[in-house]
């Protein structure tokens, strides 16, 4: 069977290897779809928390049940699935007071220290795996992940009627709160990159308030400001816009080791709210739904599909801004374009 693996920091091959060995609650999971965000640039770059190398990458991930461990009753081989990568510990004071994704032994799979989905058939705990509907196209279920994160940011937002929004980035992360806003309420939702192409999607989705900075946008302030870009410049220029009794979300990851100046007596004096959001927590079964009840428009977000063979060619192309949600087939024959 074949794999991308990092075999270190910035070392990567295409390898043959055995199946994954199972144990009894685990799940055997023939690879569909496994989008790429910038996480996995981390990882491969050596930059995120707690990697270890070596590593087969890929944590947004859908495909076909193959076989599953002995204690396993819920699913059988041929079901549909989406796998959420989180697995925590279970024991700490986080886990056992629910906040799961603040576990300090989080391990995601193809993200820290087991082996994620870039390779033809992988493992997942039966917990992770989420079946679908036989006719959910696995393609484009593989936004489910990036979708469940997005739904744990508005289970931190304040969700009232009647809100303006103003979004920063405009990549799958941020398509994705911007498409949600409604259902959570907002008046209005305006969009702002500095990428005209990253734009030209939003508009390909129905979002028709989009910019290139957000001081070109009405009103000149907002209830709810949310960051997806993790570029300090942009938290900076978005922190101010957020009007008196307003929220502001950290959605975007910035450098562990960035800082970003804002006015403490304004947060103060307007009781301004900010709130970080991290990774998932019990939204995964809630983004599948959502998913399959169509809350989001696939279609215009995944520009392109790459074979394992062109791994590397598809990190490449993310790291230039080129293209929108990149995804790995691990069993496809071609790499495609698919949208933009
Ligand atoms: N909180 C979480 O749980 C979570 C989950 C997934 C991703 N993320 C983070 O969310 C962020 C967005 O993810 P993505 O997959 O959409 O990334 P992406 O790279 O596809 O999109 C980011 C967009 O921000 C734009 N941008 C960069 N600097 C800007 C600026 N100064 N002003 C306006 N726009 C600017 C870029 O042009 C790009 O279109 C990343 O930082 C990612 O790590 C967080
Ligand atoms: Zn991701
Ligand atoms: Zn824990």
């Amino acid at each position: 069977m074949r794999a991308v693996i990092f075999r270190d920091r910035g070392d990567l091959a295409l390898v043959e290897r055995d199946e994954p060995t199972l144990g009894p609650k685990d799940v055997l999971v023939e690879a569909a779809a496994v989008g790429m965000c910038g996480t996995d640039i981390h990882v491969f770059d050596g930059e995120f928390e707690g990697t270890v190398f070596p590593l087969v990458p890929g944590h947004e991930a859908t495909g076909t049940v193959v076989r599953v461990g002995e204690s396993v009753t819920t699913l059988t081989p041929g079901d549909h699935v989406a796998v959420n990568p989180s697995t925590t510990c279970g024991e700490c004071e986080f886990c056992l007071n629910g906040r799961n994704n603040l576990c300090r032994s989080w391990n995601g799979l193809g993200v820290v220290a087991s082996d994620g989905a870039c390779q033809e058939r992988f493992a997942a705990p039966l917990a992770n795996v989420y079946k679908l509907r036989p006719e959910t196209d696995l393609y484009r279920a593989a936004l489910i992940e990036p979708l469940a994160c997005a739904i744990r940011g508005y289970d931190l937002l304040p969700r009232r009627m009647g809100e303006h929004y103003l979004i920063y980035g405009s990549g799958t992360m941020g398509l994705i709160m911007a498409q949600l806003a409604p259902r959570a309420g907002a008046a209005s939702v305006t969009v702002v990159d500095l990428n005209p192409a990253r734009l030209a999607t939003a508009r390909e989705l129905g979002i028709s308030n989009v910019y290139a900075s957000a001081g070109d946008a009405e009103p000149d302030k907002w209830d709810v400001v949310i960051d997806c870009t993790g570029a300090i410049p942009a938290i900076e220029d978005a922190l101010p816009r957020v009007k008196a009794g307003g929220t502001f979300q950290n959605f975007g990851v910035a450098p562990a080791e960035a800082f970003a100046d804002y006015s403490p007596f304004r947060v103060y004096r307007d009781e301004i709210t900010i709130t970080g959001t991290m990774a998932v927590l019990n939204s995964f079964g809630r983004a599948v739904e959502m998913f399959e009840a169509g809350a989001i428009d696939p279609g215009p977000m995944i520009s392109h599909s790459f074979t394992l063979d062109d791994y590397a060619q598809a990190l490449t192309m993310f790291r230039t801004g080129e293209g929108r949600k990149l995804q790995i087939r691990p069993n496809d024959t071609a790499s495609r374009v698919l949208a933009g």
